[in-house]
């Protein structure tokens, strides 16, 4: 029987079957709003039949986000775009997130750019040390960004906390060398990260799910690694987290040695330590990796990511081989592989 094509329950909800689709950003956005290009990519993994698609990237606050190009939901306009892309996908029973993310240092938008220390990421220009007054005001977006996120539909939010992003610079020691209650001790620098939690859980609905991003190693001696990511989680998790999604790097500019599957063991330390739900990948390309992937890592959920943009249909066509006889859409019926 495959663990892949089975269905996952978490907080009273069902998620068809444990592929999901990684946020990928598509820099395709214009002040943030979702076009007919984003509803295409999605609907058609949804059509494909992954079980949870993971909107990208989308900023809090127009600085915050990664690109000119990125969506966004700082602003009302931005929910019914959203909302239409939310409705169309869950025509297939498929559930929908959205990664909600403040850049930080790592912004190429014009104008100023912040984050918790006034060091750039490689040759990009030198950010604002943020003031308690900014780091309220970047609290407060992602706690707007959620209320929109709600009216738009979506089954759960994920904080990108992340690839050396904001939250992520609060957390690492090699961007935070604040002396205030934000910066210092391995607590003080998962403040920014449970105020946002805190902020998101006053306004999302309870029956909903709030799914964290992280990066369990930053493949740096003076960085985080997975030890500290777990401690970061247990710091916080109390505050409303449900899931982690496990990546890693970013923080700062290093080769990493990337192989099918390189941050699975990460993603089964972070379930071990925390006892959270846990969704891992990285590289993975077939169903029968995703497959392994879940029973070797004893883990929840399995992201795909570059495969699903070269083959948006591999849930249903990769299916039969795993023993698996999906209901196709009634459109391509007359193409569907039949398990032998
Ligand atoms: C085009 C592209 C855009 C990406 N954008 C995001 C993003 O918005 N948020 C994020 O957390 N990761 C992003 N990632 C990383 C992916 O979510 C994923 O973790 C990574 O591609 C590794 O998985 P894969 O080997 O299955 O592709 C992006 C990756 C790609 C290829």
């Amino acid at each position: 029987m495959s663990k892949l094509y089975s269905a996952y329950q978490l907080k009273g909800q069902t998620i068809k079957n444990r592929l999901v689709m990684a946020p990928m950003c598509m820099y395709s956005a214009a002040q943030g709003l979702a076009n007919d290009w984003h509803l295409a990519h999605y609907l058609s993994r949804a059509v494909g039949g992954v079980g949870t698609i993971v909107v990208e990237a989308t900023g809090v606050l127009p600085e915050g986000r990664i690109t000119e190009q990125d969506l966004g939901l700082w602003d009302d306009s931005q929910i019914a775009p959203l909302k239409r892309i939310v409705d169309e996908v869950k025509r297939y029973n498929c559930f929908i997130g959205i990664q909600l993310n403040h850049a930080g240092r790592k912004s190429q938008t014009q104008g100023k750019i912040f984050a918790p220390s006034s060091i750039a990421f490689e040759t990009m220009p030198t950010p604002i040390e943020m003031t308690k007054e900014d780091i309220q005001k970047v609290i407060e977006s992602f706690q707007q960004a959620a209320l929109r996120a709600d009216r738009a539909g979506f089954d759960f939010i994920q904080i990108h906390g992340a690839h050396g992003y904001l939250i992520n610079q609060f957390l690492s020691p090699l961007t935070n060398k604040r002396n205030d209650k934000y910066g210092g001790t391995l607590t003080n620098r998962t403040r920014f990260l449970r105020e946002i939690i805190q902020a998101i859980t006053s306004v999302w609905p309870k029956e909903k799910i709030l799914s964290l991003r992280v990066s369990a190693e930053e493949y740096h001696p003076d960085g985080n690694h997975v030890e500290e990511i777990c401690e970061v989680i247990n710091l916080s998790k109390d505050f409303g987290i449900d899931m982690i999604d496990v990546s890693s790097g970013g923080v700062v500019n290093v080769k990493i040695n990337a192989f099918p599957g390189y941050q699975l063991p990460f993603a089964q330390k972070v379930k071990e330590k925390t006892a959270l739900p846990v969704t891992g990948g990285g590289l993975i390309c077939t169903a029968s990796e995703a497959e392994k992937a879940l029973s070797d890592f004893g883990l929840d959920l399995i992201f795909m990511g570059r495969e699903l943009l070269r083959n948006p249909f591999l849930p249903l066509n990769q299916a039969s081989p795993l023993g698996v006889d999906l209901e196709w859409p009634y459109q391509y019926k007359r193409a569907k592989i039949v398990p032998k």
